[in-house]
């Protein structure tokens, strides 16, 4: 038996591979390596098992999916594959419908071909739109504000409708702001083209392959007038993935829980902390808001710890510091592996 990992050669996918297979769990990955290398899935190979399966597949191919599931003996899975960027939804709609909205149904409809019924899918606190209070629960209500997050909210009514008349079993995890990386610095974010979340713009600022940092707003409504957001260490989601999967084998139905510290960090604390961990200042320009960006969020974790029996441990220094180790390692990010 094992766990298939859809978007597996991703940020996320990667980190959450390597805690999967220390959990003990035989782990198979897919990915159409639309936004990853194979660079990525041989690094976590090396951190894992050299033997460990990789399918380039695109996960709205319900066949190839299918096939995935057959051969591996798959019997739960974790849907990460999509497009992830705000900006880039803001501008190409219909890519983030098709691809996100797409693979959701390839991914499901596979699962019901093949009677696995353990799903665990990346929704993120976009749902949440601009929140009218904060912290955030599971049950503030969702509104998208732009592209991305309305995919999310159709992802999670689809698999809502779908689990309501079928045997399968759903976790939402709505994530909060994933950052940091793998302690070996062996693997980390590695985005094409130019990052448009703020740490990874961060550090390639620091390592010289950006100039500068923009800071999209300074006027928003918060102490220092910047975006407030709930940044999360990538190591502590993953671990949430795995209690995601064991908590799965107990709940019916489909349940949202939020992935999130419970703490807020400003745009400008942010670019504070990081300027401390490297040793060095970062060059920065406040520029006017961005489409689709929302002012504060940050998560009510409560449920997660009830639910999941997981809450996030990690501190934003500590999110930097292995950031900045996977940076420095990797200034070029997986090519460099080569
Ligand atoms: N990183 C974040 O800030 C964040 C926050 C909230 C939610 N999420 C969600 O978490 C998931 C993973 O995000 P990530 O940060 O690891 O992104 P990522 O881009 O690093 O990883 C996604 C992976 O999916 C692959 N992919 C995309 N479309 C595919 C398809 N149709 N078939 C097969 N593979 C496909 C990409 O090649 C990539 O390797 C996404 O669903 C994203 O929306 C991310």
């Amino acid at each position: 038996m094992s766990v298939l990992v859809t978007g597996g050669a991703g940020f996320i996918g990667t980190h959450t591979a390597v805690v999967l297979h220390e959990s003990g769990r035989d782990v198979v990955l897919l990915d159409d390596l639309s936004n990853s290398s194979n660079e990525a899935v041989n690094a976590v190979r090396s951190l894992t098992s050299p033997d460990l399966p990789f399918v380039e597949a695109d996960a709205a191919d319900q066949a190839a999916v299918g096939r995935a599931i057959v051969e591996y003996d798959v019997d739960e899975v974790i849907h990460f594959a999509a497009y992830k960027s705000v900006s880039e939804s803001v501008e190409k709609p219909l890519a983030y419908y098709s691809n996100n909205v797409g693979s959701t149904i390839g991914v499901v409809q596979a699962m019901i071909d093949h009677g696995v019924s353990r799903l665990v899918f990346s929704s993120s606190c976009t749902v949440y739109g601009e929140p009218d209070e904060v912290p955030v629960t599971e049950t503030s209500p969702t509104r998208a504000v732009n592209p991305y997050g309305a995919t999310k909210l159709v992802c999670e009514q689809l698999l809502a409708d779908i689990a309501a008349v079928s045997a399968l079993d759903v976790m939402l995890l709505r994530y909060f702001n994933p950052v940091g990386a793998h302690p070996s610095g062996d693997i980390g974010e590695d985005p094409s083209g130019v990052p448009t979340n703020l740490v990874p713009f961060l550090m390639q600022v620091a390592v010289g392959r950006l100039d500068r940092l923009n800071v999209f707003g300074d006027d928003y409504n918060t102490p220092d007038g910047s975006a407030i957001r709930d940044y999360i260490h990538v190591m502590d989601l993953a671990d949430g993935h795995v209690a995601a999967l064991d908590a799965l084998t107990a709940n019916t139905g489909c349940v949202a829980v939020n992935l999130g510290t419970g703490k807020g960090y400003s745009v400008l604390e942010v670019v504070a902390a990081a300027t401390e961990v490297i040793g060095a200042p970062i060059p920065t320009e406040v520029v006017g808001r961005r489409a689709g960006d929302v002012e504060q969020i940050w998560a009510d974790p409560t449920y997660a710890a009830e639910i999941l029996g997981w809450r996030a441990t990690r501190s934003l220094n500590e999110m930097l510091a292995d950031h900045w180790r996977w940076q420095q390692q990797h200034p070029t990010g997986h090519k460099d592996s080569n």
